[in-house]
């Protein structure tokens, strides 16, 4: 049976209906899924009770699974699920929400930036499939923007300059503009900065978009200021309401994202409420751009 869909923003964004997740997908099936996905780049399957074994199931029918451990500041107690999700839940250990002012929340709600899954990894997020178990009573909607729009709508001149730029990219600069600097020295050295190509071309569609993330804090061969402008302004641009679409959670929904030609960022909810949602992560295929060798 093939898939239905149902396009949600101009711009970005569709609902996808006639399909069973808890079943195996079939090749004809995932055609569709990719298809769909360079599409719309964002696709909402609702009524989706899934296990966490048939969400893995589901991402491994996509691609293979980007290991997520390492994506916060949680200690191994923390932990509530297998290193094949990411936790993007606000809850500890014993599935109690984080204290208002934990360092482990104030660290996960960077999240509120606009941001792209990983971009921070060398060979960043393909897909996030992020599903919602337990939601607040209000708040707590993913807004998504389509950086393939946005970059269509840049002027000649604008293309032009970013065309060859690399960036690097670094949780510690996503969390250095909300003010959170407080790092051990492990954890700096895990969070060392990657480099990116701020416009990539999506290799299935041709499709240009610019690669933007709140984790991109330098531009090389740049002045920190005027990269820092550059980067912002790009993000202001980007993320006209026109070119977003903002998913209002429901209990059992599965949202899949393209991070290859979005970003996305959460919104604010209640810090006492739970927010149970977990996520897989289809691998990238490939660096954006060479490495620096490390000295
Ligand atoms: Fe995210």
């Amino acid at each position: 049976m093939s898939i239905h869909i149902r396009t949600l923003g101009t711009h970005i964004g569709a609902e996808v209906d006639g399909i069973d997740l808890r079943e195996p997908l079939s090749s004809a099936q995932a055609e569709e899924i990719h298809d769909a996905m360079d599409r719309y780049a964002v696709l909402v399957f609702h009524n989706q009770p899934l296990t966490n074994e048939q969400h893995v199931a589901f991402t491994r029918a996509l691609g293979s699974l980007e290991n997520t451990m390492n994506n916060t500041l949680r200690n191994a107690a923390d932990f509530r699920l297998p290193p094949t999700f990411a936790d993007v839940s606000n809850l500890d250990g014993n599935n109690k929400p984080f204290g208002q002012d934990d360092r482990r929340r104030l660290f996960a709600i960077g999240n509120r930036l606009w941001h792209s899954d990983s971009s921070f990894k060398a060979v960043p997020a393909k897909y996030s499939l992020l599903r919602a178990l337990r939601i607040p009573s209000k708040g707590g909607n993913t807004e998504f923007a389509h950086m393939g729009a946005a970059y269509e709508a840049l002027d000649e001149d604008t293309k032009d300059l970013i065309e060859d730029l690399v960036c690097e990219h670094s949780q510690i600069f996503s969390r250095d503009t909300i003010g959170f600097r407080e790092f051990t020295p492990e954890e700096r050295e895990r969070l060392r900065p990657v480099r990116q190509r701020l416009v990539r071309t999506l290799a299935r569609t041709g499709r240009k978009s610019i690669y933007l993330s709140s984790h991109a804090g330098t531009i090389l061969g740049w002045a920190l200021p005027e990269a820092r402008l550059l980067l912002r302004d790009l993000t202001e641009h980007a993320t006209q309401r026109e070119l977003v679409y903002s998913h209002k959670w429901q209990v059992d929904d599965l949202v899949m994202w393209d991070n290859r030609q979005t970003m996305h960022r959460g919104r604010a909810y209640p810090a006492s409420e739970a927010r149970d949602v977990r996520r897989t992560t289809v691998a990238g295929d490939a660096p954006t751009v060479e490495q620096a060798v490390a000295a």
